[in-house]
C-alpha cells in the first residue's frame, strides 16, 4: 500500500467511508504533484505527445476562433491541464502564421501541480504564462480557452442500483481493516434514481460535479464576456451508464484501489451533461464530433504532407505514424470527441 493509500485507510477509520469523489480527488492530485507521468517511459501519452500535428491544428483553431468571435484585442489564451506545456508550445509556433491573433494573446494557464507548472514555465517563459488554480481568478474579458485530457481528471461519483434502490458507491475498508475496497451506503440515492430511473440490477451511473460546475460557469462567462472553449477527451455522447473508473500505469490498466496515488486515475467524460450545464448557462455548445473527424476537416494530410517533405525517412515514418494515430477510428480517432462552447450565435471551424 502506497503512503497515500495508508492516509486514506486512517481518515476512512476515523471518519467513515468516503465518496468515490473525495478518494479521486485525493488521489488524482498526488499523483500529478509527483512529477512528470507522460510519454512512452511514463504511465500514458496524450495527443500533444503523439505528434506536434496535433498543437499545430489547434493552434490554427484558436486563429480562426479568433475572428469568429470579432478579432478581441486583447484576448484570453487559457488552457486547463497544459502537462508539459507540449499543445501550448506547438500551438503558439503554429499561431505565428496569425500575427494578430498571436500579438493579441495574453497566455494563462489552470494547473494545480507545482511540478508541473516548472515544466510549462520551461516551455513557455517567453510568453509570460500566468498560472491561476481553477478559472475563478482569470481576469475578465474575452477568451480562447482550450483543454486536452483535462476533463477526464475530475473527480466523479458513482451510484450502483441494488435491490431496486439506488444506493452512492463508497470506498471503505476490507474485514483487515487494511485493504481498501468499494462498498455501497446502506441509504438510498435520490440523486442516483434522478440520473437513471429505470436501470437494471448492478447497473453504475456516473455524476461529475466537477465538470458540471466547470461547463455553469464557463458558460456564464462566455455568454457575458465573449469567447469560444475547445475540449478533446475520451467519453460519451448521449449519456450512458457504468463503470469508467480506470487506473493506468506504465501503459496498463490497474487497479483503481490498490496503489492509490501511483497510477494515472481518470473517468469517461459526461459530455451530454457538460454540455446541458453550459448551455443552461447561455452558451452555445459545438459537437461532440470524433477527433479523426475534427483534424480531418482541420487539415491534418496537408500539415502531414508538408512535414513529410522535409522529413527523413526515419522521421517521415513517425510523422505518418502519429498522424494515424490520431485520427484512425481503432486508435484515438473515434473514442476521443472535441466539444466546444462559445458566446450564442457564431459558427466555428471544424465544428460547423
Ligand atoms: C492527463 S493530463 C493532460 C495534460 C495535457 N493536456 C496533455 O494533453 O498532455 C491532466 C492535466 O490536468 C491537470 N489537472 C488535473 N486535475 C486538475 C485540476 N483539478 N485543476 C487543475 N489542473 C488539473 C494535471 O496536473 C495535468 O496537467
Amino acid at each position: 500500500m502506497t503512503a497515500l493509500g495508508q492516509h486514506l485507510a486512517r481518515r476512512i477509520r476515523a471518519n467513515g467511508p468516503m465518496s468515490v469523489a473525495e478518494y479521486m480527488s485525493e488521489a488524482v492530485s498526488h499523483y500529478y504533484a509527483a512529477g512528470d507521468p507522460f510519454g512512452q517511459a511514463g504511465d500514458f501519452i496524450t495527443a500533444p505527445e503523439v505528434s506536434q500535428v496535433f498543437g499545430e491544428l489547434i493552434g490554427a483553431w484558436c486563429a480562426a476562433s479568433w475572428e469568429s468571435i470579432g478579432k478581441p484585442d486583447p484576448v484570453l489564451l487559457v488552457e486547463l491541464g497544459p502537462g508539459r506545456g507540449t499543445m501550448m508550445a506547438d500551438l503558439l509556433r503554429a499561431a505565428r502564421g496569425a500575427p494578430d491573433f498571436a500579438r493579441a494573446a495574453q497566455l494563462h494557464l489552470v494547473e494545480r501541480s507545482p511540478a508541473l507548472r516548472a515544466l510549462q514555465s520551461e516551455k513557455l517563459a517567453s510568453y509570460q504564462p500566468q498560472w491561476h488554480d481553477g478559472i475563478a481568478t482569470l481576469p475578465p474579458g474575452p477568451m480562447l480557452l482550450v483543454a486536452n485530457e483535462f476533463l477526464d481528471a475530475l473527480p466523479i461519483r458513482q451510484f450502483q442500483c441494488s435491490g431496486a434502490a439506488w444506493h452512492e458507491r463508497r470506498i471503505g475498508l476490507a474485514d483487515d481493516r487494511e485493504t481498501l475496497a468499494f462498498l455501497l451506503d446502506p441509504g438510498p440515492s435520490a440523486l442516483g434514481a434522478e440520473l437513471l430511473p429505470a436501470a437494471p440490477e448492478n447497473a453504475i451511473a456516473e455524476l461529475c460535479p466537477a465538470a458540471i460546475a466547470l461547463g455553469a460557469a464557463l458558460g456564464s462567462r462566455l455568454a457575458n464576456d465573449g469567447g469560444a472553449a475547445l475540449f478533446v477527451d475520451y467519453g460519451y455522447y448521449p449519456r450512458a451508464y457504468g463503470d469508467t473508473l480506470q487506473a493506468v500505469r506504465r501503459h496498463r490498466a490497474q487497479s483503481v484501489l490498490d496503489e492509490p496515488g501511483s497510477a494515472d486515475l481518470t473517468a469517461h467524460v459526461d459530455f451530454a451533461a457538460f454540455a446541458s450545464a453550459a448551455q443552461a448557462a447561455g452558451a452555445a455548445v459545438h459537437g461532440p464530433i470524433g477527433q479523426g473527424a475534427f483534424l480531418a476537416r482541420l487539415g491534418i494530410a496537408a500539415r502531414e504532407a508538408a512535414l513529410l517533405q522535409r522529413a527523413t525517412p526515419a522521421q517521415a515514418a513517425a510523422i505518418r505514424s502519429g498522424c494515424r494515430r490520431l485520427i484512425d477510428s481503432g486508435q484515438m480517432g473515434v473514442l476521443f470527441k472535441v466539444m466546444a462552447l462559445s458566446q450564442p450565435n457564431i459558427a466555428l471551424e471544424g465544428l460547423a
